[in-house]
């Protein structure tokens, strides 16, 4: 391992069944005003509303409910919530949902206190946070985004066609985050495989980067195995328990930072699929499968000898009498199989892009130079084509 680095993480983690008890623990840490987010109404019908609001009242206290948080939450509701937050004095934000929730809780933490517009100085600017934050906690319902432990929020800008995510700092992760994979059943499985792939993808983003021999690849190789044999077994049985906890256990570590230490990172599919849904609102996930491909299989060349030993390491490729070509080519392949057999996305027709969209979209792609092959604009537009 050949970078330098600094490590913490400073989310407190509750993990299992029956864990949201612990919500008892971490409330008389805060004052009494929480403010309630979660997202479209799931947590109404599955029950885990009323468990929380139980669990509030029994602590006393006053709750401000922050409802409506939509998939990919957008600059007008972070505004709306600023000031519920704010007008309010809140002394926690407890976010209830999937990383849409989460992200957004982050973002209002952030925000409701910026003395200027926090879509231009986060987002728009990259700037750093020097206002108070408020508390988030978590209690996660979807898998996939690893918000629950990270300092990621991603807002998006329907009218500037934008959707970016600010990476906050340790005083940004949530202080605790509460993760039952009961939680999660109820999900649809459009959602499940969504996050499945999400996981991968952020696995992937960081995996194909860098030269060096580094422990966190071998981590990522059996982050990545674990991931395949539990998502098959998770789409033949959504309530196996084993796997769901393990799908639950490896976002986590995906996304919160330990993998990436110390090594170099890609980023480009987020980037390609970020402004995808820029475009057309689609689920975050699915923007992924879609473009993943046509990426990979773009990009193999530039760093051969990593795709070989990620068909070898990860999908089990047999090397023998063949050429390195052959066998990087054969774990794309396979893993072109794999995505296939969830029933991802893999086109971005289904997710409503049309030929007319692609010179845009591949314009407001952000472009980060740490993978094997630095895009151009244009060669962003011949992946998205490809992926059609
Ligand atoms: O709104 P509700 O009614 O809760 O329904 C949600 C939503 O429709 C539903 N859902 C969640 N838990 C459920 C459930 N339905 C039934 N049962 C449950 N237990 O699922 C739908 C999707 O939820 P959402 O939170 O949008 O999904 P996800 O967790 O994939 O979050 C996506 C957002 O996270 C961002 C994405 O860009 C996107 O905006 N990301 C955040 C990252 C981070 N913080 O580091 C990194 C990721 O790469 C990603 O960009
Ligand atoms: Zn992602």
């Amino acid at each position: 391992m050949l970078g330098n680095f600094s490590y913490c993480n400073p989310t407190k983690l509750y993990f299992g069944e029956g864990s949201l008890k612990y919500l008892n623990d971490e409330l008389s840490k805060y004052g009494e005003k929480v403010m309630l987010v979660y997202g479209g109404g799931s947590i109404k019908k599955n029950g885990i509303y009323d468990q929380v609001m139980s669990i509030l009242k029994t602590h006393k206290k006053t709750v401000f409910e922050d409802a409506g948080v939509m998939p990919n939450p957008t600059v007008e509701k972070l505004y709306e919530g600023c000031k519920i937050a704010k007008d309010n004095s809140v002394d926690l934000i407890l976010a209830v949902g999937g990383g849409s929730v989460c992200d957004y809780a982050k973002a209002v933490s952030v925000s409701a206190y910026c003395e200027s517009d926090p879509w231009k100085k986060y987002y728009l600017k990259m700037e750093d946070v020097n206002n108070k934050i408020i508390p988030v906690g978590c209690v996660l319902t979807m898998v996939g985004t690893g918000s629950e432990m990270n300092g990621g929020a991603v807002i998006t800008n329907h009218e500037q066609k934008l959707k970016i995510g600010h990476v906050f700092g340790e005083n940004v992760f949530p202080k605790f985050s509460i993760l039952d994979p009961k939680f999660t059943y109820t999900l649809p499985k459009y959602q499940m495989i969504a996050g499945i792939y999400d996981i991968m993808n952020h696995i992937t983003e960081q995996y194909f980067s860098g030269e060096d021999d580094n422990t966190s690849d071998y981590i990522m190789e059996g982050l990545l195995r674990s991931l395949i044999h539990s998502s098959k077994i998770a789409m033949k049985n959504p309530e196996d328990y084993e796997a769901r906890s393990n799908i639950m256990w490896i976002a986590t570590w995906a996304l919160n930072t330990l993998v990436a230490k110390g090594k170099a990172t890609d980023w480009m599919v987020h980037m390609i699929g970020q402004s995808v849904g820029a475009f057309t609102d689609a689920t975050h996930g699915m923007t992924l499968s879609a473009v993943s491909l046509a990426y990979y299989r773009y990009i193999c060349p530039f760093g051969l000898s990593k795709f070989k030993r990620f068909a070898v390491n990860v999908w089990s490729v047999d090397p023998n009498g063949k050429t390195d070509e052959q066998i990087a080519a054969e774990g794309l392949s396979r893993m072109e199989e794999y995505m296939r057999g969830l029933g991802l996305v893999m086109n971005l027709t289904e997710l409503g892009v049309t030929e007319n969209m692609i010179d845009v979209i591949a314009e407001k792609t952000l472009i980060m130079d740490g993978g094997y092959k630095v895009l151009s604009k244009y060669e962003v537009a011949d992946i998205l084509k490809s992926s059609m």
